[in-house]
């Protein structure tokens, strides 16, 4: 039984880490991360579409993806910010997908992708303020998406109680003005974050509102997001679900953010993703609640909804169909200035489908849907199966 561990945080935690994970028989292999290039996942889908399992960034992720590909069990250690991993620790599971096939299936009663080679079981030894219960949550969900197992989630000594900051009331002042921040890795031409923003923003305009944009995946964009954030009352951050929560991309941003700021401000979400049911955003979305405090904001509420996968890979009428309904949210969120409105929580659809409605899905769509992955694939020129194993 292989166990890789990946270590973001170099020699300072080396001997904790031999205490909690014992070598037996050698299967323990340790990595220092800390100083490779490790990129973020981008979302570029070429190890899904393209080239099915090689990951199109070529760094020092592939030796670790060939090993992880030999291993059961994947620990990774890394520091916290916000109550989550870092981005160094995030980016790491990001980077997995390669170990995943685009098509769909029911694994457990929920939509999953299809593993490309085994489980993996997942395991977190953490530094800095984190809840305990967020972490191993973490972990579980992340565990369930790869087939495996959580293996645990341990704070490393020296790990501080999370100081939970106030939280400050919600602004009442009129919306006029609204910065948004595309949270996506993916390109602004193919984000599909991009596209809910533009149908979203049409509901703001007929209210008479103005928007700014800023897209992290252009990292010259960073500076004036930055500046737009601290110096306007109200921030939109829209983003796609990535491993469970926030895109590592978005996590590097979010930690260039001073924790104070001198004026009046809020964040509101629109948290997007692929899978349809709304218990798969719940995690993220804890997470969300309590991060704008910790830059001094209030929290304006979530807007969350699934199903995005598709509006990528579907013909422009469709998908221009997918976002309309975001018009109406621009609207109300005009109105009211957040998404702390009972519209906005009914939004998000079911919480989870009921079993006939799984069984319907799975019968009647997923094949189709899967078929329709293979279509646009061979339209990106992949020669091999989707569910080819290079390594
Ligand atoms: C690295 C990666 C991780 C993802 N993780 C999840 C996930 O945990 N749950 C989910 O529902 N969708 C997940 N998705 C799907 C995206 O949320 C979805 O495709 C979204 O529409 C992408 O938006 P974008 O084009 O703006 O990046 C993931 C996609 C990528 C590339």
């Amino acid at each position: 039984m292989k166990t890789i561990v990946l270590n973001t945080l170099g020699e300072e935690v080396l001997e904790q880490i031999r205490t909690l994970i014992p070598q037996k028989d050698g299967d323990v292999e340790i990595i220092d991360t800390s100083d490779m290039k490790i990129a973020h996942c981008m979302g570029c889908n070429q190890c899904w579409l393209k080239t099915p399992g090689i990951c199109a960034i070529k760094d020092d992720y592939e030796d670790i993806l060939k090993k992880l590909i030999q291993a059961e069990n994947l620990w990774i250690v890394s520091d916290t910010h916000f109550g989550f991993l870092s981005h160094k620790g995030k980016r790491l599971m990001d980077r997995i997908m390669p170990m995943l096939n685009m098509t769909l299936g029911f694994r457990d009663g929920w939509m999953r992708h299809e593993l490309r080679y085994h489980a993996l079981n997942i395991g977190l030894l953490y530094k800095g303020a984190a809840e305990q219960s967020m972490m191993e949550d973490w972990c579980k969900r992340t565990a369930a998406n790869i087939g495996g197992h959580s293996i645990g989630a341990i704070a490393l000594k020296e790990t501080p109680d999370r100081i939970q900051n106030p939280h400050l009331t919600t602004l009442n002042s009129q919306l006029s003005h609204l910065v948004i921040i595309n949270g996506s890795p993916r390109v602004e031409k193919f984000s599909n974050t991009d596209k809910i923003i533009h149908s979203f923003t049409k509901g703001l305009e007929k209210a008479g509102i103005t928007w700014e944009l800023h897209n992290l995946s252009n990292r010259n964009e960073w500076n004036a997001a930055r500046e737009a954030f601290l110096t306007h009352e109200r921030t939109l951050i829209a983003f796609p679900l990535y491993v469970e929560c926030v895109p590592g991309l978005m996590l590097e941003f979010l930690e260039t953010l001073p924790v104070e700021r001198t004026q009046k401000g809020e964040i509101s979400f629109l948290l997007h993703g692929g899978m349809d049911e709304g218990n798969e955003y719940r995690l993220c979305e804890r997470f969300l609640k309590e991060l704008p405090a910790q830059l001094g904001c209030s929290y304006g509420g979530s807007l969350i909804h699934g199903g995005s996968f598709l509006i990528r890979t579907s013909k422009p009428d469709m998908a221009a169909k997918m976002v309309a309904p975001y018009a109406k949210m621009g609207r109300l969120f005009a109105q009211k200035g957040n998404f702390l409105t009972p519209k906005v929580a009914k939004f998000t659809g079911p919480e989870q489908y009921p079993w006939i409605v799984r069984k319907l899905i799975s019968l009647a769509f997923l094949a189709k849907i899967n078929k329709g992955f293979e279509e646009f694939a061979q339209g990106w020129g992949c020669t091999r199966p989707l569910d080819d194993k290079p390594f």
